[in-house]
């Protein structure tokens, strides 16, 4: 059998020809092209697509520039001096200072219950003096791309959702990432929250398909993820183009990579000691969706929590306990509420019913 080929930018092969030869000969394989039978570590489902019944994509040319909506000019010049280390407050003030928005948004950023400061912080370089211009980056990078991320209005998806399930992604990521014994997490959490921004953009461009893929994932009861889904009808995934967006937006290769990885978790998870990031960014992937009312993934991320953690670390239900109490803190800061179950009363709900 001719299988169809397309490489991981998105170029797609199909010799049609033989693909009908085998069409008419071999009825059995027929059965396995037009059923999709997804395997997850605890259950099994079934959807129904065929790679033929949807259009042939290629990554780089629906998300080239000129076709992505563009960085705005604050966020561009705030990357572009974080590549210098020498750059500190002072250079980033300037800038920040420059766009009234941001500037607004930034103060408020360091003066809300996240952080906990006792005094009101009015100054823009004292902000940033507080909190780093780490931190000061990512935030304008996210703020940046909430704003210029567009509402693809494709049938059931919700990108006030995507940006609540996204944010939880990029709390847990920050403190996995401190579990696991970094330091600092800035770069995980960004990447987190970053990690579906390719979702609406693919919606938009191709909503024919993507309308379908949305359609099969509500069907299977939220157990075949969206990135199965479409490795199977287009050989590529959202993770592989939010590394394609993230390039023509000129964000720093590590950055880039970070987020086009976030669905290794098996691969990372031989790893906790040299790449907790990755590691942290791929198990937030394995989080629930908020729209979905199960967890089908629970399982396989008690089993990487377990298997990564190291021996002083807190039990995974802390830990969520401790994100979706820095949700409740950052929320206002995004404009996002608290979503109606916390991923601790999930996790509880799960563990209770599963029986020992
Ligand atoms: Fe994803």
């Amino acid at each position: 059998m001719e299988q169809d080929k397309r490489s991981r930018t998105g170029v797609y092969y199909v010799a049609r020809e033989r693909y009908a030869d085998f069409i008419l000969t071999n009825t059995a394989a027929i059965v396995f092209h037009f059923t999709f039978r997804v395997k997850t570590d605890n259950d099994e489902s079934k959807t129904t697509m065929c790679p033929k019944d949807f259009p042939e994509i290629c990554l780089n040319d629906i998300l080239k520039v000129g076709q992505l909506p563009a960085m705005p000019q604050t966020a561009v010049a705030i990357l572009n001096i974080s590549r210098d280390p020498t750059n500190g407050p002072a250079e980033y003030a300037q800038i920040i200072e420059s766009d009234p928005g941001l500037t607004v948004q930034v103060l408020k950023f360091v003066n809300s219950s996240y952080f906990g400061f006792r005094n009101e912080i009015s100054n823009v370089k004292q902000a940033i003096s507080l909190v780093g211009t780490r931190t000061i980056k990512n935030f304008s990078l996210y703020t940046a791309v909430f704003s210029m991320i567009p509402n693809p209005q494709c049938g059931p998806f919700d990108l006030k959702k995507l940006w609540q399930d996204s944010l939880r992604r990029a709390l847990f990521a920050r403190r996995m990432g401190k579990v696991l014994g970094m330091k600092e997490a800035e770069e995980p959490f960004a990447a987190a929250l970053l990690q579906d921004m390719a979702v609406p953009l693919l919606a938009k461009e191709a909503p024919d398909a993507y309308v379908k893929l949305f359609g099969a994932r509500a069907n299977s009861d939220a157990k075949v993820r969206l990135s199965r889904l479409e490795e199977h009808v287009f050989g590529w995934t959202h993770a592989e183009a939010a590394g394609i967006v993230a390039r023509q937006w000129d964000l720093p290769e590590a950055f880039a990579t970070l987020i086009e990885d976030h669905l290794q978790v098996e691969r990372w998870s031989h790893h906790p000691d040299s790449e907790p990031g990755r590691l942290a960014v791929s198990l937030s992937a394995l989080l629930p969706t908020t729209g979905d009312s199960n967890w089908a993934e629970c399982q396989l991320f008690d089993k990487y929590y377990r298997k990564v953690k190291p021996t002083s670390a807190p039990a995974i239900q802390e830990v969520l306990q401790e994100t979706d109490q820095e949700f409740a803190d950052f929320a206002p800061i995004m404009k996002m509420s608290v979503p109606k179950v916390s991923l601790s009363d999930r996790y509880n709900a799960i563990e209770t019913a599963t029986p020992a």
